[in-house]
This record gives structure tokens, C-alpha cells and sequence, in this order.
């Protein structure tokens, strides 16, 4: 059997994806384990869980640095130090650079709350809400320079309701980010996936997120 792909999550909160990564990685037979988890914020959650599953972690602050650059630098310093084959971003708020995102060009993954390419950027679920969407959702991204773009990996679709708040779609769609994450890490562990001309294929006779978006009854 190869050796399980080397996840790096970089957090700055709460942490329920990497929560899910966790959990999936804790099952025998998962093609990825998670060797470090960075957050730019010491005393989160995040950092809770970790240590909980008895993760080695690190607090890179962006505060410390002169500039972004800088402060990369050593992320990369430290997701390299550990090996790292793939880093996730998981609730990670810091803009990156593209000097960082090309350095990690297809092995720098995001989860992002709505179904891309709508409703880049923060708010999502306020914004899909005030415009009357039917669905909104969650994306899998392989990362590129510009803000929550890249190849989509995979996808949820979530309806909307009525009496739907940001908060209660939130809730909603977050249960299914923790669904999504972990297959599309599987897929990339199992090196499943190709990127050609912008679009990700899965080498897999039936693909997963269909059952996703269409459940079963
Ligand atoms: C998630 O909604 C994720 O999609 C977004 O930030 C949030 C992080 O939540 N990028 P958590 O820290 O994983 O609970």
C-alpha cells in the first residue's frame, strides 16, 4: 500500500471542517492522515480539536511579520519542515499571495460556503439569501491567485426555505462542507482527479456528488 497522503490544515477559528478531516482520516481506511495544523490565531477551537486527536500544531501570527510575504514564508517554512504532500484551507482568513498560491500550485485545496462562482468572498449565505437564490451550497477548490477561484472539485447543493436566516442556512450547508471535504481529499489521496483546461475530472465510474445533490429518497 503507498503512504497516506500528508495533509497540512491551515485554521484561524472554530474549526468544524477540520473536525471533519479529522474524523475521516481517523478511519482505517482513508488514503490521508493530517501531519500539522497551522493557525494564524492562537487560542482557537481549532487548535483544541487538534491537540485533542494529538496533532502537532503551530501558531504562525501574522501579527509577527513585516509584511504578508513574510508571514508565508514561514508557513511554507513549517508546512515544508513537516512534509506536507496537500494543504488544506479551513476557515483560514487571511488573503494569500500569489507568490504562495503558485509555490503550491494544484496541492493547496479550499472549502468555500456557496456553490462558486457565485458568492465569492464573505457573507455568503446573507447574500444568497437577500437575492432570493432557490439553492445555495458549498465548493472544493483547487486553489488559484485570485479570491475563490480554481477548479471546482466537487460540490453540494443546498435548498433554500422561506424562513431561512444566514444562520439557519448556514447550518445546513456547513453539514454538508463536512461531507464534501473529506471525499474530495480522498479523491486526491487516491489520485483520482486530472485538471484539463480548467475543469476536474473524476476517474471514478459513478461520482459521489450526485448522490449529494440529488439524494436519495
Ligand atoms: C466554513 O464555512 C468554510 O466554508 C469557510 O469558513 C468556515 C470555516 O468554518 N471557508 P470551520 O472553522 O471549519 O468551522
Amino acid at each position: 500500500m503507498t503512504r497516506p497522503l500528508r495533509l497540512g490544515v491551515l485554521i484561524s477559528g472554530r474549526g468544524s471542517n477540520l473536525q471533519a478531516l479529522i474524523d475521516a482520516c481517523a478511519l482505517a481506511d482513508f488514503p490521508a492522515e493530517i501531519a500539522l495544523v497551522v493557525s494564524n490565531v492562537a487560542d482557537v477551537h481549532g487548535l483544541t480539536r487538534a491537540k485533542a486527536a494529538g496533532i502537532p500544531c503551530a501558531v504562525v501570527d501574522h501579527k509577527d511579520f513585516c509584511d504578508r510575504a513574510a508571514f508565508e514564508k514561514e508557513i511554507t517554512a513549517v508546512l515544508e519542515t513537516a512534509k506536507i504532500d496537500l494543504v488544506c484551507l479551513a476557515g483560514f482568513m487571511r488573503i494569500l499571495t500569489d507568490a504562495f498560491v503558485n509555490h503550491w500550485q494544484d496541492r493547496l485545496i479550499n472549502i468555500h460556503p456557496s456553490l462558486l462562482p457565485a458568492y465569492k468572498g464573505l457573507n455568503t449565505h446573507a447574500r444568497a439569501l437577500e437575492d432570493g437564490a432557490k439553492f445555495s451550497g458549498c465548493t472544493v477548490h483547487f486553489v488559484r491567485p485570485d479570491m475563490d477561484t480554481g477548479p471546482i472539485i466537487i460540490q453540494a447543493a443546498v435548498p433554500t426555505r422561506n424562513n431561512d436566516t444566514p444562520e439557519t442556512l448556514a447550518m445546513r450547508v456547513l453539514a454538508c462542507e463536512h461531507a464534501i471535504y473529506p471525499q474530495a481529499v480522498r479523491w486526491i489521496a487516491e489520485g483520482k482527479l486530472r485538471i484539463i483546461n480548467n475543469r476536474v475530472h473524476v476517474d471514478e465510474p459513478s461520482t459521489p456528488h450526485e448522490a449529494l445533490i440529488n439524494p436519495p429518497a
